[in-house]
């Protein structure tokens, strides 16, 4: 089995979906698969519609999880259109988790250009099928919407001097490597690395990759629409990986128990503990918000 992604907060997903019924579950973001299979091996009479918009992904989870045979189902697309595409009160799903942003398995393909510390094409699509890379934002977009970008996705310091030297720049070469960014941002942070600081690459590299893949557009209403697509009782599991996203599903979760229609799982949100994330740092980031359909 070839699990390059470790799930995160595994147990912490695994104990709010002992609380359902363990029949159905949504795998929204389903990666190499990691979570999927656990709920199949935790709960033995349970199926999964395991989700990604991803198709190398998905290819890795359907071999991860092919054990599993007829009890996993793969659907290739993004999980906003979950209840345009599926009922989910017909059959009755126990359980849905969402655990997006990206996986490991992606992080280090430098072909993907998600990672600063890689050398690839500044591409970051996710889905291969979609039209825009980072590379044609780079190379067409105004100033004005480059700095945009980087500080609402990223809350970058200095966005509007990062937008003005990307343009400076392309008017000589085109935008083409994920290394010659991380370049510009080093030269214009003037860095050096220290011990506990993270690289000013990062936050471009998370703005770029949330613009590419419009990762914040529809989880909104996504979200206010759990209510009335699923039974009383299921349960949603959310992990989010920076405060922007964090921030959006704390707000809808708060409002629909305001509205009396969901219950929020408590002590929540949860974070991962100091042991996971020394096994494996990437989850140290991650925050997980629960609710049960009331
Ligand atoms: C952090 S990984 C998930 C890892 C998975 N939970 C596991 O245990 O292996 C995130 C995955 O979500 C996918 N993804 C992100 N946003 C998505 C969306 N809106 N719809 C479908 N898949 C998405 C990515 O392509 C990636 O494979």
């Amino acid at each position: 089995m070839n699990f390059l992604h470790y799930p995160v907060m595994n147990r912490e997903v695994l104990e709010i979906f002992q609380g359902t019924e363990k029949k159905l579950f949504v795998d929204c973001t389903v990666g190499g698969g990691g979570h999927s299979h656990h709920i199949l091996r935790t709960f033995p009479e349970s199926r999964v519609i395991a989700i990604d918009q991803d198709g190398e992904s998905l290819a890795l989870a359907r071999e991860n999880l092919k054990i599993f045979g007829q009890r996993v189902r793969f659907h290739q697309g993004t999980f906003i259109s979950l209840f345009e595409d599926f009922d989910c009160r017909r059959p009755a799903v126990s359980g849905i988790l969402a655990d997006p942003g990206i996986s490991t398995v992606q992080l280090k393909d430098k072909q993907r250009g998600f990672s600063h510390t890689l050398d690839g094409p500044l591409d970051m699509r996710k889905d291969l099928h979609a039209s825009l890379t980072a590379a044609e934002v780079l190379n067409s977009f105004s100033e004005e919407k480059l700095a945009d970008i980087f500080s609402r996705y990223g809350e970058v310091a200095n966005a509007r001097r990062l937008a003005k030297a990307i343009i400076e720049k392309r008017l000589f070469a085109p935008w083409r490597s994920t290394v010659q960014l991380r370049r510009l941002v080093e030269e214009l942070a003037r860095w050096r690395p220290r011990p506990g600081l993270g690289h000013p690459a990062a936050k471009v590299f998370q703005a770029l990759r949330i613009f590419v893949n419009q990762e914040l557009d529809g989880i909104g209403f996504w979200l206010e629409k759990i209510p009335q697509h699923l039974r009383s009782g299921s349960r949603v599991v959310f992990i989010t990986y920076h405060s922007l996203e964090d921030r959006l599903v704390k707000r809808i979760f708060q409002q629909l128990q305001l509205a009396h229609k969901v219950e929020l799982l408590k002590p929540f949100p949860a974070f991962p503990s100091q042991a996971e994330v020394s096994e494996n740092l990437a989850s140290r980031s991650a925050k997980l918000r629960a609710l049960e359909v009331a």
